[in-house]
C-alpha cells in the first residue's frame, strides 16, 4: 500500500541534478500483497521459513548496513579491498563505455570506484526497494552529472524487462547477494542473467568462499548484537504491518554454519511455547521451534564456476582480497 502513495509523492521531477541527466524510472509490477501471503505460507510450512528479502524495510537496511561496519563481518571489507586492489583487471574485463547493470540499489563506495574507471554509457541500478533506489540514484546522478541513469523498482528473482541496450551489457551483482538463494535457485538466476546480457556480455559477481566456521559464526553472531537485531527485526516489522502480536523478548536470535549444505543459516528461536496471531491467523510454536529467516550458501572458486558454466557463462577471472575471505568472479557470456 505504502509503495503506491511513494510513488506519487517522489516523481522523477524531483530527483533531476542540476544540469545533468535525468534519472530514468521504470516500474516492474510489484504484487503489494505479498508480504502478507508469503508470511501465511511460510509460518504453515513444517519447517517455518521467511524469505530473507523482508529484512529490508528502512530499520532492516540500517541494521544491515550497520551490520557492514562491524569488526566480525569481513564480506564487505574483503569485497571492497579486492575491488581496489583489481581495479584495473576488472575494467580491462569488463570494458569501458558498456552498459553496467547492478542488481542492488548501487549505494556502494565499490559502484562509484566502478564507474568513476569503467566510465559506462549506461547505467541501471535494480533495487526491489525505490527507496533505497531514490537516495543511491540522487547521489550517482549529483557526483556522475554526464552519467546516463535509468533506475528500475523491481524485484530480480523474477524476469525482468530492460530498456535497449545502449552498450555491451555487464550485470554486476555484488555483495554475496546470490548466497541467499539455494543452488539451484542461484544457478536459475546465472541462467536468466545470461540471457539478460545477451552475446558478448559479462557478469561480475561476489561470493563468499567456503571458510573456517569459526570466522563464519562470528559474523553472523556479533557481539554487539546487530545481526540478532537484525534478523528479530522481521518479528517488529510484521508486528507494524501485518498486525502480528510478536512478543520480540519471547524469540532468539540463532545463526550456524551449516557445513553440509556449505552455508549459515539463521533462525528465529522460540523460547517457549506460545500462540501467535496475525490478523485472524493464528500459529504455534513449540519451544525451541525455529523460523529460518535465511540461507547465506559459501562457495569456493570451483564450485562457483561450474555453476557459471551449467548457466551458459565462461568463467574467465577470479579476483580475491589477500586473506582469500571473499572472490569477485568474472564471467562471460559463452
Ligand atoms: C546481504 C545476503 C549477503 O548473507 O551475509 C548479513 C545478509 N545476514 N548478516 C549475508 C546478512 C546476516 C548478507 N547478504
Amino acid at each position: 500500500m505504502a509503495r503506491k502513495q511513494d510513488r506519487r509523492r517522489a516523481g522523477p521531477e524531483q530527483l533531476r541534478p542540476r544540469a545533468a541527466h535525468a534519472v530514468r524510472w521504470r516500474f516492474e509490477d510489484l504484487p503489494e500483497t505479498h508480504f502478507l501471503d508469503d508470511v501465511l505460507a511460510g509460518l504453515s510450512r513444517p519447517q517455518k521459513a521467511l524469505a530473507p528479502k523482508y529484512f529490508y524495510d528502512a530499520r532492516g537496511s540500517a541494521l544491515f548496513e550497520a551490520i557492514c561496519r562491524l569488526p566480525e563481518y569481513y564480506p564487505t571489507r574483503a569485497e571492497l579491498a579486492l575491488t581496489r586492489a583489481h581495479l584495473d583487471d576488472i575494467a580491462r574485463f569488463a570494458g569501458r563505455g558498456c552498459e553496467l547493470i547492478e542488481f542492488g540499489s548501487g549505494a556502494s563506495v565499490k559502484m562509484r570506484l566502478l564507474i568513476r574507471r569503467l566510465q559506462p554509457v549506461h547505467y541501471v541500478a535494480i533495487d526491489i526497494s525505490q527507496a533505497a533506489l531514490q537516495r543511491a540514484v540522487a547521489r550517482l546522478a549529483r557526483e556522475f552529472p554526464r552519467l546516463q541513469i535509468t533506475a528500475v523498482v523491481g524485484d530480480f528473482s523474477r524476469p525482468i524487462d530492460l530498456p535497449r541496450a545502449l552498450g555491451r551489457r555487464v550485470a554486476y551483482f555484488p555483495g554475496s547477494t546470490i548466497g541467499n538463494l539455494l543452488p539451484q535457485e542461484a544457478e536459475g538466476f546465472l541462467h536468466m542473467t545470461r540471457g539478460l546480457v545477451g552475446r558478448g556480455g559479462a557478469m561480475l559477481v561476489g561470493v563468499d568462499c567456503k571458510k573456517d566456521a569459526n570466522v563464519l559464526h562470528a559474523a553472523y553472531n556479533d557481539a554487539r548484537g546487530v545481526t540478532a537485531a537484525f534478523n528479530r527485526n522481521l518479528l517488529a516489522r510484521m508486528n507494524a504491518e501485518l498486525g502480528a502480536n510478536f512478543d520480540l523478548r519471547r524469540f532468539r536470535h540463532y545463526a550456524f554454519y551449516n557445513a553440509s549444505r556449505g552455508r549459515v543459516e539463521m533462525h528465529l528461536v522460540s523460547l517457549l511455547r506460545q500462540r501467535v496471531a496475525i490478523g485472524r491467523h493464528r500459529f504455534d510454536f513449540d519451544a525451541g521451534e525455529t523460523i529460518h529467516t535465511e540461507n547465506s550458501h559459501k562457495y569456493s572458486v570451483e564450485e562457483f564456476q561450474a555453476f557459471a558454466r551449467d548457466a551458459g557463462f565462461t568463467p574467465r577471472k577470479v579476483w580475491r582480497d589477500r586473506r582469500a575471505l571473499f572472490a569477485l568472479h568474472g564471467l562471460r557470456a559463452a
